[in-house]
């Protein structure tokens, strides 16, 4: 049938109709918190190019995850931001580090919560690189001991979930072996199977401090420009024992998205990332574009991409949304 006997206008007439008939939901199940998590008390500083997010320390970390989850948010990611660094981040992985004590402080106040933790050197290296340098280059083998390392700790510490940003080659097998010869048969994997080598990390880099001194990550992250080396990415995290796979950036990736979800039968997740975020922000403070209207079409065109999990520093916001 054709016009005039069908008229796509019919099922568009009002809000009741338009519910009916919609496609694309997003709930407060979807969304994961990331969180910057800093040494000291009582702080919490405006990250400058990413209003309204913040850096926490511990306890005031406690108190941003108890309004998150009293909104219905299940699950945060937590960066750790150390005082001190060095060539090999030894920061990351030590027993004391902040992460392993966020960890170990949450888990003690809000068990049931999912607690993600993102594994990578470099908010710990002096240098900036999410590896370890030898002759000047990341060294894909020495890195992947430490991330192994550092993935047993947080899991000590109680994490839930270990997701390896780093892009080196084979971590997501070494750290599946490591966390199971340590006996973390049940902590699972989220993978940053596909991350691009992106300047829509820009803010992140101020906010975690771990922008590189030299050079840059192109050796080791995504070139924007490759779809078929996406699945490459994926197939092999899959093979070596990833639960989830991600793609990052998300909205300028919604392919890549649409891409995993069709070949493989498991979770993706998508991370809106801190340029997404700034991006939207700044239009909106401009008085540019509607900031509310904005975030809700990015963030169903990544659902609609076929993403199951969405990582957004505006979780708060959508799941106050959701409550109205
Ligand atoms: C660490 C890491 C980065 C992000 C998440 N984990 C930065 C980077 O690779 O430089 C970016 C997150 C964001 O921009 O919101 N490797």
């Amino acid at each position: 049938m054709i016009f005039p006997e069908y008229r796509p206008r019919r099922l568009r007439k009002n809000e009741f109709i338009r519910s009916l008939v919609r496609e694309t939901h997003i709930t407060v199940d979807d969304l994961i918190y990331p969180l910057f998590i800093c040494e000291g008390k009582n702080v919490k500083q405006e990250i400058k190019s990413m209003p309204e997010v913040y850096r926490f320390s511990i306890d005031k970390a406690s108190e941003e995850i108890k309004e998150a989850m009293d909104l219905g948010i299940k699950a945060v990611l937590l960066f750790g931001i150390p005082d001190k660094k060095d060539e090999v981040g030894t920061s990351a992985y030590i027993e004391k580090g902040i992460i392993q004590r966020a960890v170990r402080k949450i888990k003690e106040k809000f068990p049931e919560l999912v607690v993600i933790t993102d594994v990578c050197l470099c908010e710990y290296t002096s240098h900036g690189h999410c590896g370890i340098i030898k002759n000047g280059e990341v060294d894909n083998d020495l890195t992947l001991e430490q991330l192994a390392k550092t993935a047993v700790s947080h899991a000590k510490a109680g994490a839930d979930i270990v997701a390896p940003s780093d892009m080196m080659d084979g971590r997501v097998g070494r750290i599946r072996e490591a966390l199971d010869s340590a006996g973390f048969t049940n902590v699972a994997i989220m993978s940053y199977s596909v991350k691009y080598c992106s300047a829509f990390y820009g803010p992140f880099r101020e906010a975690a401090d771990s922008a590189p001194k030299f050079g840059d990550r192109r050796s080791y992250q995504m070139d924007p420009a490759n779809s078929r080396e996406a699945l490459r990415e994926a197939y092999l995290d899959i093979e070596e024992g990833a639960d989830i796979i991600m793609v990052k950036p998300a909205m300028p990736y919604l392919d890549i998205i649409k891409m995993l979800r069709q070949e493989f039968n498991y979770p993706v997740a998508a991370y809106q990332v801190s340029g997404e975020y700034a991006m939207i922000k700044a239009a909106g403070k401009l008085g540019y574009l509607d900031e509310d209207r904005i975030l809700w079409e990015s963030l169903i065109s990544i659902k609609r991409a076929g993403a199951d999990l969405i990582i957004t520093y505006f979780a708060k916001k959508v799941a106050e949304r959701l409550h109205k």
